[in-house]
């Protein structure tokens, strides 16, 4: 398991009970070694509240009782060290943020301050104190995090440092902060404590590390006391190359580190979108490399090495790459997970026997019902679940149409598996009635019905060529036509992506000033640059007037009028609660619940996080 930060820890970096409980499941589901999150050497390093930190001696008891739990389950305890340079701000640290050269952080953009030379000396000592703390606590491995834009990749990249000293220039200068701080990681540790060595081995920014440079960067470090070489991508600036959305290709990393493998002999890991046990081995049978990193694969699955051994493979709950996981850390201060409800609720998850098995009755197979129904038949309810369509996976099917999104599909296949797992009753293509409801008499009916497509009130809606986002996302191959989109949020932008890919002139219309809200940043990234590839136009701030047969006129933020010619539109705008159901059973003297869209639309996250909660408590 690669670093990755939790964020499970107190809001000044000691380490919790939660934290402990994380790493602990972690380490039982079977990886060889944990290498713990980036752990802070310095106050100035920390790039946000909540990062673990080593810089002082305080933390050490918190680390070791991870470094305890981590090997009493059999795994490698490990710790990344790090600092972030200039990817923090004021806010965070209370002084501008350091680096190499006065050059910004193309993502946070606050103003930075260059490095003293005796503040570079300072940093060095702080890495070596680090050190100690690393043995200390007992881990048995230290990663230096040489990676993802953070400072010592800014030393190592002429993208970030511009300096002309000693510390600047040529390759030699560049490397020469990472060799003073493994100089002094080994002296302070001796010659025989394992080190490793993560690098983004390409940038992808022009003037960037490119798999050249980095090959030379390392041959000059690795004398220097490297054991071991964890193979990245991307910086700052590059975001979508350090966690690979699921746009990009599995193991798209793993050529790069072949390339080192190749370059270097020492023992290499690969890192990015290996999610999939299958994979993970074709890396190493294919000797691309000696190790392989599972990372947001081990947060939506921790078992996941063990069931691979045990061959259930399709008991994994495999990660989608929709990057939950990195967005929650930063807006919530802890990491989530949109296909593991349990991921940093590890105790109060739990799954306990219910006390008196009941009868439910769950109405709706989407990611809501379907959680809540095989949680609650684990416990020992009998479960039936009764779905209107012929297939489980309610909106999860539209959602998963577009072909970027194919893997959301893993999620219904894990879900449906469990129901078969713990006897869960499927009904499709049933539609519950309040007198089902009646004739059944269950003990307990959950709700989860799901959303409606709101349908905006405007001039036109009738006409032929208007069709809801559904019908386009139905699996089938759209029709080559002009289309305007009406509305520009995560489903009109996919709904967009989805019929350029099949050829399509596209103009979405948003009346909000950008399109995308809600988006998850790195995804958002990538889908935004696929689409202006696409020549998708966006017209934004712009609000529709009325549709006829040929198109819509809309209105522009200047109040002028414009009419799109469309051959077909396509209805975005949003969804409502699918209550009907509920608000007539309400009141029949049943124990009713409401879960997921049908309680309020919001995402698959929301409606599998209450199903799961729901399922443990009943
Ligand atoms: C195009 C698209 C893309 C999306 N992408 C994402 C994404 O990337 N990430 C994300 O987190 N979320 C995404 N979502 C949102 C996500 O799919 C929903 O939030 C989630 O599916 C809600 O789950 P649910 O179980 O509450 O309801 P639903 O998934 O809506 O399921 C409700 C089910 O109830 C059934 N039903 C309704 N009434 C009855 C009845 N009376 N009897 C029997 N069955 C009934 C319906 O047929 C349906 O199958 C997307 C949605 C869409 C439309
Ligand atoms: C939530 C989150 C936190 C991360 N924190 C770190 C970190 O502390 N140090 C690090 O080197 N990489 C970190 N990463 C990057 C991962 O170690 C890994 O390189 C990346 O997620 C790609 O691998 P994966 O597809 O197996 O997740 C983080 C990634 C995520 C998603």
């Amino acid at each position: 398991m690669p670093p990755l930060a939790s964020f499970l820890l107190d809001r000044d970096g000691t380490v919790t009970d939660k934290a402990v409980e994380h790493y602990r499941m972690r380490a039982a589901g079977g990886p060889a070694m944990i290498i713990m999150e980036a752990c802070a050497v310095s106050r100035e390093g920390i790039v946000s509240f909540h990062q673990a930190r080593i810089d002082e001696d305080r933390f050490v008891e918190g680390l070791s009782k991870i470094v305890r739990v981590v090997k009493a389950e059999g795994a490698i305890p490990a710790v990344q060290i790090h600092h972030g340079g200039r990817q923090t701000s004021v806010k965070v640290i209370g002084r501008r943020p350091l680096a190499p050269s006065p050059l910004p952080c193309p993502a946070i953009r606050g103003e930075v301050e260059a490095l003293t030379v005796s503040g570079i000396r300072e940093l060095v000592q702080k890495f070596g104190d680090a050190a100690v703390r690393v043995r200390e606590a007992g881990f048995e491995l230290l990663e230096l995090h040489g990676a993802h834009g953070y400072l010592i990749n800014q030393f190592l990249s002429p993208y970030s440092n511009i300096r002309q000293d000693a510390y600047g220039g040529d390759l030699e200068g560049r490397t020469r902060f990472a060799r003073e701080v493994l100089q002094e990681v080994r002296r302070r540790l001796g010659p025989d404590f394992p080190v490793s060595f993560k690098i983004s081995a390409q940038e992808f920014v022009s003037n960037g590390l490119t798999l050249e440079e980095s090959i030379a960067a390392l041959k000059i470090l690795i004398p220097e006391g490297i054991d071991m070489v964890q193979v990245s991508a991307g910086n700052d600036a590059t975001p979508e190359w350090i966690c690979q959305p699921m746009f990009m290709k599995k193991a798209c990393l793993a050529d790069s580190a072949r390339a080192v493998k190749k370059a270097v002999n020492i023992p290499v890991m690969s890192v990015g979108r290996i999610n999939d046990p299958f994979i993970a081995e074709r890396i190493i049978a294919e000797e691309k490399a000696d190790l392989v990193c599972i990372g947001r694969g081990l947060l939506a699955d921790p078992e996941m090495p063990k069931k691979a051994e045990e061959g259930r493979f399709d008991d994994i709950r495999t990660c989608i790459a929709c990057n939950t996981c990195m967005e929650s850390i930063f807006k919530k201060g802890r990491v989530e997970c949109l296909v593991n409800p349990t991921l940093g609720r590890e105790q109060e998850m739990a799954i306990l026997p219910a006390r008196n098995p009941r009868k439910i009755m769950v109405v709706g197979g989407g990611p809501g019902g379907m959680d809540a129904s095989w949680v609650a038949a684990q416990r020992g309810h009998r479960v039936d679940l009764y779905e209107k369509g012929p297939a489980l996976g309610g909106q999860l099917i539209p959602g998963s149409a577009t072909t970027y999104k194919k893997e959301m599909l893993s999620l219904i296949r894990f879900q449906s598996k469990q129901m078969r797992r713990y006897g869960v009753r499927v009904h499709l293509n049933r539609e519950i009635q309040p007198e089902d409801v009646l004739s059944e008499k269950p003990d307990v009916v959950i709700v989860a019905t799901g959303s409606l497509p709101a349908v905006p009130r405007l001039e036109g809606i009738e006409h032929e060529i208007v069709c809801p986002f559904s019908s386009v996302l139905d699996g089938k191959r759209p029709l080559p036509r002009e289309t305007v989109v009406i509305g520009g949020g995560p489903t009109g932008c996919e709904v967009a992506f989805h019929l350029s890919e099949q050829g399509c002139p596209v103009t979405v219309v948003e009346m909000l000033p950008k399109a995308g809200k809600g988006l998850e940043a790195i995804n958002k990234k990538v889908l935004f640059a696929k689409l202006a590839a696409k020549g998708v136009r966006f017209l934004t701030g712009c609000r529709p007037l009325r549709i006829t047969a040929q198109g819509v006129w809309i209105k522009e933020a200047a109040d002028k009028e414009r009419f799109l010619p469309a051959g077909r539109v396509v209805l975005a705008t949003g969804i409502r609660p699918n209550t009907a159901l509920y608000d007539r059973i309400k009141d029949m003297g049943f124990e009713v619940y409401r879960i997921g869209d049908c309680l309020e639309p919001r995402t698959a996250k929301d409606a599998i996080l209450e199903g799961a909660r729901l399922g443990r408590i009943l």
